[in-house]
């Protein structure tokens, strides 16, 4: 019987909670909130990511009583209306949702936050702007025919934009990328590197001399240039049906460094060139200093070995060992949880592409199943050089390794554990902090009984502007009621200083977080896409977006006829 707590898709939806701090104190010295987005699932089944975007705000000052408000919002988009009234023009396939307005953009995967204003990514689908005091969804960022499109939509044609943004503070600006989400294998994608400065148009640069990739999830921005990475996530044409996986993930992380100055230099719509690196084991995420110290560029990359987004527990997954079904309570639930966690640490030069140092950590004994990170990111001085990272994990559990893993992975050479040697007792789920100059694993809080962090989020000590002054909140997923811990950022291993929970707090499990400082005041923009501008901007793509597609199709018959493997993206 599977050890990881089941307690992960039952979510309440737009539910609010008052929690009691039940052990230790809350800290006088944090205010903001902290804003978590993910899928509004409320029960197990389909994939995790399948669902509209919920977003949940934890006050960081408790009320009047002590209490510790968490609140729950859907992201209502203008799509999320007409679902509700028109249920039946829409169909889920595998994590997405098609109807004749589009692929709807759930909104449900990434915050960001710069200037008292509220972001949510989703990798296929435009960023959302939402109030982070009321939690209504404001707008689109840039109306559609701003972004290049990849499938029609009377309302949400597929814009591929990267969940993660990088968010330029100090060049108060935010960059995109805005790809072709759909294409043949082997063909060099149409892709975009996007900045807005936060009001008015979003501007455009395409980006030459990258390889084939799968998807891009994530690019980060240094003081002179933008990091972008890549992300395996291989969808076959078979699997919209139903049909297992046949091709596994790549081996490696692709990663393209753009000079900031090329885009100053050349108009919107002209092209740029990338810088490709080349590093060995799949990336997640990327972080970067915004210091580049004698021209080099600092990275640190959340490595996600033998870890597969798209082989998701269903209703007859079955345990690899001995056939056995999974308990259907885990259904929605992605094989992430199969290596230990693993950080690397790059030091890159941005012209030739050329690694001078190159680091990974990890503790196998300690650290598995890594989901999220957290950093500072609010101080000057973290920004400019990122010291240390804290990484929540649900650690690993022998009774979920399903069988379509294992027939894509069992025999994989490029992991940190052999599968052949995963361990026979599970691993706890354990939030840890790294330090990323000694790069070394500095602390480890285990959790037992099947619970496990996620997500971890930095919360900066109030009045200190020291790098990584503050505290790490973590939600705590586990059998039965569940809880806030908010952890002193520098001992962990004294255990949480305060803890918070109340009688039928049962968020589900969500994905991205950061925090926020209040807002003071009123918005400070009067940014809005209309809904009119959207229709006609959707409209005026569809001839583009069908050319494009016929391309495809032509490239996806051509490599059928000679012989290659044709995979279509989500
Ligand atoms: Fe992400």
């Amino acid at each position: 019987m599977a050890t990881l707590t089941t307690n992960l898709f039952h979510g309440q939806g737009e539910r609010d909670h008052r929690l009691d701090v039940v052990e230790g104190q809350w800290p006088a010295d944090v205010d903001g909130s902290v804003y978590v987005v993910g899928p509004d699932k409320r029960g197990p089944g389909g994939h995790w990511f399948g669902e509209q975007g919920l977003v949940e705000r934890i006050r960081m000052r408790p009320d009047a009583e002590g209490r510790v408000v968490v609140e729950h919002r859907r992201v209502a988009t203008v799509v999320d209306g007409l679902r509700r009234r028109h249920p039946r023009l829409f169909a889920k396939v595998q994590f997405m949702e098609l109807s004749p307005f589009g692929v709807s953009n759930f909104a449900n995967t990434n915050v960001a936050a710069i200037d008292g204003r509220l972001f949510l990514g989703y990798d296929a689908g435009r960023p959302v702007e939402i109030d982070p005091e009321t939690l209504e969804h404001l707008t689109p960022v840039g109306a559609n025919d701003e972004w290049l499109q990849s499938a029609p939509g009377l309302l949400e044609p597929l814009c591929a934009v990267a969940a993660h943004p990088a968010v330029d503070v100090e060049d108060r600006s935010m960059y995109f990328v805005n790809y072709s989400q759909l294409s043949a294998a082997g063909v060099e994608r149409e892709t975009w590197l996007a900045r807005w400065d936060l009001e008015g148009a979003v501007q455009r640069w395409r980006v030459v001399g990258m390889s084939p990739y799968d998807s891009i999830h994530d690019v980060k921005a240094t003081e002179h240039h933008l990091v972008i990475s890549d992300l395996p996530f291989v969808v076959e044409p078979d699997g919209f049906r139903g049909a297992p996986r046949t091709i596994r993930n790549q081996t490696h992380t692709s990663l393209w460094i753009v000079p900031k100055s090329d885009l100053d230099a050349a108009p919107p719509g002209a092209t740029v060139q990338a810088t490709e690196v080349r590093l060995p084991m799949p990336s997640g995420h990327v972080l970067v200093d915004r210091d580049e110290p004698g021209g080099l560029v600092r990275v640190v990359l959340q490595h996600m070995p033998l870890a597969d987004l798209m082989v998701s527990i269903g209703p007859a997954t079955r345990d690899h060992r001995n056939g056995a079904l999974i308990d259907a309570e885990y259904e929605g639930m992605v094989a992430l949880a199969v290596q230990p966690s693993v950080i690397g640490r790059y030091l890159i030069d941005p012209v030739t592409g050329r690694v001078h140092e190159a680091e990974v950590v990890h503790d196998d004994e300690r650290l598995w199943g890594g989901i999220l990170t957290t950093t500072d990111l609010h101080r000057v001085d973290a920004r400019r050089h990122q010291r240390q990272l804290w990484y929540a994990g649900c650690g690993f559990d022998p009774d979920l390794v399903p069988q379509p893993w294992w027939d894509l992975y069992g025999d994989a050479a490029d992991g940190l554990v052999d599968p052949a040697q995963l361990p026979q007792q599970a691993v706890p789920g354990a939030l840890a902090r790294i330090d990323l100059e000694s790069m070394k694993v500095a602390e480890v809080w285990a959790y037992e009984d099947g619970a496990f962090p996620s997500p971890p989020t930095f919360v900066p000590r109030t009045g200190s502007d020291r790098p990584d002054d503050g505290y790490v909140l973590v939600v705590v997923h586990r059998d039965g009621d569940k809880e806030l811990q908010l952890f002193d950022a520098q001992h962990l291993e004294l255990g949480p200083v305060a803890r918070a929970t109340a009688a039928g707090f049962h968020p589900g499990l969500l994905l991205h977080s950061t925090w926020m400082a209040d807002r003071i005041g009123p918005r400070r923009s009067s940014y809005s896409v209309p809904v009119r501008r959207d229709v006609v901007g959707a409209v005026r793509g569809i001839p583009g977006v069908l050319r494009s597609m016929a391309r495809m199709v032509r490239d996806l018959r051509r490599e059928r006829t000679s012989g290659g493997a044709a995979v279509e993206r989500p």
